[in-house]
């Protein structure tokens, strides 16, 4: 049988009733506020630990079965979550070990949320219990669709461990696990550098700025643990849903968040979701954010390549940010009608209603505390609502597809960010939004795959900047991959170390099918200009250069001055039936754009709709089974027309447009050929 969630588009969001117990009333307002904004779901228990635990070992449902049943009879469904995100204050108090222990070994103080130590036995006893006793209770009521477990796992504003004895524990042992031996682990982490050798696990401590702060193989062990521990309470927390609810599960992700290798996580869930708050407004043209937050979804869809849900987003207003800038009228159907362009199949608010204290209560929200109905956000909102539900057949079983990948990788990120060396900020991110920006102006669809990936041979291209660390059987794939007829594009500062984050000696692995060797990489300074020329255009160095030797690949651009007149700055070689690229250059975005115009002209890769998008103009297609549907969207706060390739049909209307395609400022229009 299909699972429900797989049957429509979902419009709903975080609902928090506990904060309005004692005012029925506004529970009842609630309900018919909801119906009136097309919502057919909500999220519910995340942060309610507290009220159904109030005492420990005391337990209260009936609070919540009345809110549950009464949406349920107005046919709005409950994503239910394990209240993990926050812990009650008494269970902090009589239990300090659940509270994280800083890296300065100080422990926290009771407060806050979504920091309690992912080890401590307490802890994992205690959300055992109370998961068991939500699971327990609500594992046949209908209205329950999906398990939300947790909130924003590691979200906790520093770097999501625990310094606690026990995860220092837990650490030890993960080590042990990992090296076998002690000999084997001081090999891994070059400990002979500053007399560091370790003699026994105990003598292991977590990174800490007035202890060991500088030893990478320590560091970057630290952080797959963290990563790995999160994921294994994550796995705990589902094993008790598991022995009550089939329900599906996921948590929610926060794109590119640097604690947590979501590759990873994602086999823990069942399907996956994230929250997005995009800064719409805050550059004078959209374009940035929002190929950073097309990249986000992209991001959120390649871990399972399936559709997502997008579990949080604000309908107006963030409060958390340095400027909380309101989305403009039509800002929020541009940016709700992007997730699903890109794979979402919900639009899910952070907050139903506005908290009337505390810390959010100037979190945007569908129902604020004046205007009600009344109000700008919930008009838009509801028009959201309207539109989901007139497209939610046709899109709901599509899914985004795509001939190009990105290999964007956790551990690489954390490897390259560790290294000191060039210069502090290593711009991971940012290059891979680089490279994506271009296809996002040109309407084609990209996903991201790290580098255990087993899917590479699906794509006929596949961009992998920045790849610091090799690790696993990378490098072998990638050889198959080019060997058999793949086109591969990298760059500078790639091939540098092992998966032990070791130094490759005397060559670096893969020169052979690139065709050259690295002698050097050098940071310029602010002063230095240095161009390269590519096809007669000149071009300028952003930062890095490397100078290559011994080279047999083909050259298609040379640097033009300093001590770099006349080296080779990008690459071509043949190898097998593929190609592979390299930049031996970090460029500007003005060279990528003029560099992937000509590869995709040569692969034969464009979208379907124009080949000349106008600025601040993007395509994403949902497919499946030969029905595609091409979202075309405008980010401008202006109107434009884009001239089309061939007829096209408005969807769902069907309405047949030919020449040209009038977009509206924040318009996006669905269409089909
Ligand atoms: C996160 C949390 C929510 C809320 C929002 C505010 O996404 O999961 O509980 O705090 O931020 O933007
Ligand atoms: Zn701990």
């Amino acid at each position: 049988m299909k699972n429900i969630l797989d049957t429509r588009l979902w419009h709903g969001g975080d609902y928090n009733p506990e904060q309005w117990l004692d005012v029925p009333e506004v529970l009842e307002e609630d309900i018919r506020l909801m119906k009136q904004a097309n919502i057919n779901c909500v999220s519910l228990g995340i942060f309610s630990w507290a009220e159904y635990e109030p005492k420990e070992g005391e337990f209260y449902f009936e609070w919540l079965d009345k809110i549950i049943n009464r949406l349920y009879e107005n046919k709005i469904y409950t994503i239910l979550a394990t209240p993990t995100g926050a812990l009650p204050i008494w269970m902090q108090v009589k239990y300090p070990e659940v509270r994280q222990m800083q890296a300065n070994r100080i422990r926290n103080l009771p407060g806050n949320r979504h920091n309690f130590c992912y080890s401590s036995p307490i802890m994992r006893e205690k959300m055992r219990i109370i998961n068991e006793q939500v699971a327990k209770h609500y594992k046949d009521h209908p209205a329950i669709i999906a398990w939300h477990i947790s909130n924003e796992y590691g979200n906790n504003g520093n770097d999501s461990s625990c310094h606690c004895p026990e995860c220092q524990k837990a650490f030890r042992s993960w080590l042990k696990n990992k090296y076998g031996t002690i000999e084997a682990l001081n090999a891994a982490w070059w400990t002979k550098f500053w007399s560091h050798t370790y003699q026994d696990w105990e003598m292991i401590e977590s990174p800490a700025p007035h202890g060991e702060s500088m030893l990478h193989g320590l560091k970057i062990d630290w952080k797959r643990f963290v990563s790995d521990n999160i994921q294994d309470f994550c796995k705990e927390e589902i094993k008790v849903i598991r022995k009550y609810s089939e329900l599906p599960t996921t948590t929610n992700l926060m794109g590119f968040f640097g604690n947590i290798d979501y590759f990873k996580l994602q086999d823990k869930i069942d399907f996956v979701s994230v929250d997005a708050y995009p800064s719409w407004h805050e550059e004078k043209e959209e374009i940035n954010v929002a190929v950073e937050t097309a990249a986000i979804y992209s991001l959120t869809r390649s871990l399972k390549r399936k559709p997502f849900l997008l579990m949080e987003n604000t309908p107006t207003v963030t409060n958390w940010k340095k400027n909380n800038i309101t989305k403009r009228k039509g800002m929020h159907q541009l940016s709700a009608m992007q997730a699903i362009a890109h794979g979402s199949n919900s639009i899910q608010y952070f907050q139903w209603r506005q908290s009337r204290g505390s810390y959010e209560k100037f979190h945007g929200a569908v129902i604020e505390h004046q205007g009600g109905e009344k109000s700008r956000s919930f008009k838009e909102v509801q028009s959201v609502g309207a539109c989901l539900k007139d497209i939610s057949d046709l899109i709901v079983h599509t899914c985004n597809k795509s001939e190009v990948a990105i290999v964007f990788d956790w551990e690489n990120w954390w490897a390259l960010d560790e290294a000191a060396a060039l210069k502090e900020d290593k711009e991971y991110v940012e290059t891979v939004l680089m490279h994506f920006k271009y296809f996002w102006e040109k309407g084609i669809n990209i996903d991201f795959i790290d580098m255990d990936s087993q899917y590479m041979k699906d794509y006929k291209l596949i961009i992998a900047p920045v790849n610091y660390m090799y690790r696993g059987d990378y490098i072998e794939k990638v050889r198959e991959y080019v060997h058999n007829g793949g086109n591969y594009v990298t760059t500078y500062w790639s091939g540098i170390v092992d998966s032990h984050d070791l130094c490759y000696l005397n060559e670096r692995p893969l020169e052979d099918i690139l065709g050259f060797h690295v002698d050097e990489i050098n940071l310029l300074s602010n002063h230095q200009k240095v161009t390269f020329n590519y096809k007669g255009k000149q071009y300028l160095v952003r930062s890095l250069c490397e100078l290559l030797s011994e080279v047999t690949a083909n050259t298609l651009g040379w640097f033009e001055n300093d001590c770099y007149e006349g080296y080779p700055a990008i690459t071509q070689n043949q190898y097998g039936t593929g190609s592979c690229y390299y930049f031996a250059v970090q460029p500007e975005y003005e060279f990528l754009y003029d560099f992937y115009e000509d590869l995709l002209n040569k692969l034969g890769l464009r979208c379907d709709i124009s080949h000349q998008l106008p600025k601040g103009v993007t395509v994403a297609l949902r497919e499946d089974l030969g029905e595609k549907y091409y979202f075309i969207q405008n980010f401008n706060d202006y109107k434009v027309q884009v001239a089309l390739d061939k007829p096209i049909k408005k969807m769902p209307s069907h309405t047949l447009v030919s020449d040209s395609l009038n977009l509206e400022k924040y318009e996006t229009v669905i269409v089909t050929i």
